[in-house]
């Protein structure tokens, strides 16, 4: 499956080469452009099987492959995670209500590089408490992303995600991480969203991975429901989570799933 470009470094971390960001590049548009015309879609009464339809559409108008219809039993062109699923929601006959809060992740194959992004979105009225865990979500993500540079390590990326956070008074989920991505949808390292400075593999230009932190307004603990997939919170308290696909570069990064339409931040 792995096509052997670059070098792996040490920790098995793979060294794409500077050709291949343009892969990268357009597999992540994509992604990202199907994320922006979501949001057209998304209402009260809506039916999250009815997004998934829409994304698995748009995956093959634009003549390229969803990663997670078939990976490892999974069914769907997205994952649609509402209110307290913190991630990998099954699409469904569930209509969305007022107030819901969702998170749509995407994964798409573009030419054999994959693009892998998620949002939030709002159903209606949003009320001060979401609205508050959506900002600090999306705000420790770019946090996140500005530790990406060659010399720091990926403790450093967990750290400055996890100390935003819970200086918010919100907790970080452990049981998720991101992780490396190019020729392959999920490679290392683990990318996780908290951690100590200084600790973990040290960046190298020409890594890509992804980072996708999951804040919860409640306690940190996840489970996973009977059907194998759905993670959602012990508590029943809110989730959101954003993810970005990166590349790093000489000075930092490149991300490859930056919104055309800039609407990546659903309410600012
Ligand atoms: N896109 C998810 C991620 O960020 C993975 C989804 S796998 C699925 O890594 F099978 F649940 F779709
Ligand atoms: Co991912
Ligand atoms: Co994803």
């Amino acid at each position: 499956m792995d096509d052997p470009r670059g070098r792996l470094t040490r920790d098995g971390i793979r060294i794409y080469e500077p050709d291949d960001f343009a892969g990268m590049h357009r597999a992540g548009l994509l992604a990202a452009a199907i994320l922006d015309d979501v949001a057209a879609l998304v209402e009260p009464g809506v039916a999250t099987e009815a997004i998934d339809d829409f994304i698995r559409g748009r995956v093959e108008t634009a003549g390229a492959r969803s990663a997670t219809i078939g990976y490892r039993g999974y069914r769907h062109a997205s994952c649609i995670s509402v209110n307290h699923v913190v991630c990998h929601g099954i699409p469904g006959p569930k209509v969305l209500k007022d107030g819901d809060i969702l998170n749509i992740d995407v994964t798409v194959i573009v030419d054999g590089w994959y693009g892998d992004t998620s949002r939030m979105y709002v159903a209606g009225t949003l009320s001060r408490k979401a609205e508050r865990l959506i900002e600090v979500t999306h705000d420790a993500l770019m946090l996140g992303i500005e530790a990406v540079r060659p010399g720091n390590t990926f403790g450093d990326i967990g750290h400055a995600i996890q100390s935003y956070a819970e200086a918010q008074r919100m907790s970080i989920v452990r049981d998720f991480c991101g992780h490396g991505l190019g020729r392959v949808f999920h490679a290392p390292p683990n990318v996780l969203h908290y951690g100590r400075p200084g600790t973990g593999p040290r960046l190298e230009e020409g890594m890509f991975f992804t980072i996708e932190p999951m804040v919860n307004l409640g306690r940190p603990e996840t489970k996973v429901l009977a059907d194998d997939w759905t993670a959602v919170t012990r508590d029943k308290s809110l989730s959101a989570q954003f993810e970005h696909s990166v590349g790093v570069t000489a000075d930092g990064c490149e991300i490859f799933t930056l919104s055309p339409a800039g609407r990546f931040f659903p309410t600012r």
